[in-house]
């Protein structure tokens, strides 16, 4: 305190400029601007907190791209209020609610392609009601193969799904055997998808929930083909969808070298004292606990729904050394048994005939939070930092 400066102001002022010149220069040097930042923390891992005053949802049951089996609000599903106060806090950070007129902003001029199956679109129907909020003047859109999507004028960005439940190209045959079999040509991408190439800026994919013997019983199974000729020995069904994989991913590299690229890992299902072809049910009014996740996905248990947990890794395993950047969705989703449509589904016989529905989610629901976890990836990715959360309703 006693020391006095004895500088005249003015040399202390350029002293300060030159300092501060010299101090910019030093970290613009240390920190190149070029390299893409990373997402801060690991928003994979985390618990879900009940936050009554959660700003969710942001769309309701008027959102025109709704599939109505999801549709929860319109088919008053109970609960629906609870569910989406629910919010998932990483372990590490917080993590933002997207603000779509914000990320309209950065995506314009842009398009956005998800390929794969249901689960793929479940999250596509969440994305489009939520960008919605930023221009509703959205109409529907479907062409290049697109199942379907939306084009938002305001913006001009586009946003489809196709659908390509195996993504390879796969064909009923009936061959000499009586009953016949599918044949999945594991390097020939489905032809939902094989002419978007460099139409997309940002594409997610993802497979896995047709790999069973539900949808391909062993009478008519899958047989596989590389080079147009049948793979010997003939790998069996998991085999099969790590080789499709592999071949997909690598198909994906060559042919989209700009565009973003991510996949989406398997939504768990929550079937409870059955397979859903067996009275599965899932009428929760919370979710699971942490200490219940393996009883219920551990593959050790052997329990309806430990396929998410076996078809990831297998998934993991295939991608690694690829520039496609894996979302880890399970884990999160895992707890939410809670939150899919279960006998909501808007139908009078529906669960008569099909079972309850505890693979896919109700929307507004759990989807809004893979958007969340999308549009903060998509932000790093493009060398963007996430803005603080704005709320537009
Ligand atoms: C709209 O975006 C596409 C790319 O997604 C671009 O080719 C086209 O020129 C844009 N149209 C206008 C009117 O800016
Ligand atoms: C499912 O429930 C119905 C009606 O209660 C019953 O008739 C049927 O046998 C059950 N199915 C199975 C596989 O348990």
């Amino acid at each position: 305190m006693g020391a006095k400066l004895k500088l005249p102001s003015s040399t202390l002022f350029i002293w300060l400029i030159i300092s501060t010149c010299a101090l910019t220069i030093f970290y613009s040097k240390l920190v190149p601007s070029s390299s893409p930042p990373l997402v801060p923390c690991n928003l994979f891992a985390g618990k879900w907190v009940i936050d009554p005053n959660r700003p969710r949802p942001i769309y309701d049951e008027t959102c025109p791209f709704h599939r109505n089996a999801w549709n929860c609000l319109r088919n008053q599903r109970d609960n629906m209020e609870v569910i989406n106060s629910w919010k998932w806090v990483p372990e590490d950070c917080e993590l933002n609610e997207i603000d779509p007129l914000e990320f309209m902003g950065v995506m314009r001029d842009k398009r956005i392609g998800f390929v794969g199956d249901s689960l793929n679109e479940n999250f596509l129907v969440s994305l489009l009601c939520i960008l919605r909020v930023a221009d509703t003047g959205a109409k529907k859109w479907k062409r290049k193969g697109a199942w379907r999507g939306a084009y938002f004028p305001k913006f001009n960005v586009t946003v489809a799904y196709h659908r390509a439940v195996l993504l390879a190209k796969y064909q009923w045959s009936e061959g000499d055997e009586v009953k016949g079999v599918h044949r999945v040509d594991v390097d020939i991408p489905a032809k939902d998808w094989e002419d978007i190439g460099g139409f997309y800026d940002i594409l997610i994919f993802n497979t896995g929930h047709w790999w069973g013997y539900d949808k391909f019983p062993k009478e008519s199974p899958l047989a596989f083909y590389q080079g147009g000729k049948p793979i010997v020995p003939a790998p069996d069904m998991l085999e099969g969808l790590q080789i499709v994989v592999k071949n997909m991913a690598a198909y994906i590299q060559k042919e989209f070298p700009k565009t973003l690229k991510f996949w989406r890992l398997q939504s768990p299902r929550h079937f409870h004292g059955g397979d859903w072809n067996q009275n599965g049910s899932c009428l929760f009014d919370k979710p699971l606990e942490d200490s219940e996740l393996d009883l219920w996905f551990d593959p050790s248990y052997n329990g309806v729904n430990k396929e998410a947990r076996v078809i990831n890794e297998l998934i993991i395993k295939a991608l690694q050394g690829t520039d496609i950047e894996v979302l880890d969705l399970t884990h999160l989703s895992e707890f939410r048994a809670d939150a899919h449509p279960a006998i909501w589904l808007g139908k009078k016989d529906a669960v008569a005939v099909w079972g309850e529905d505890c693979m896919h989610w109700c929307l507004p629901g759990v989807p809004d939070t893979w958007v969340d976890i999308l549009w903060q990836h998509v932000h790093y990715r493009l060398g963007q930092p996430v803005p603080e959360n704005k709320h537009v309703v």
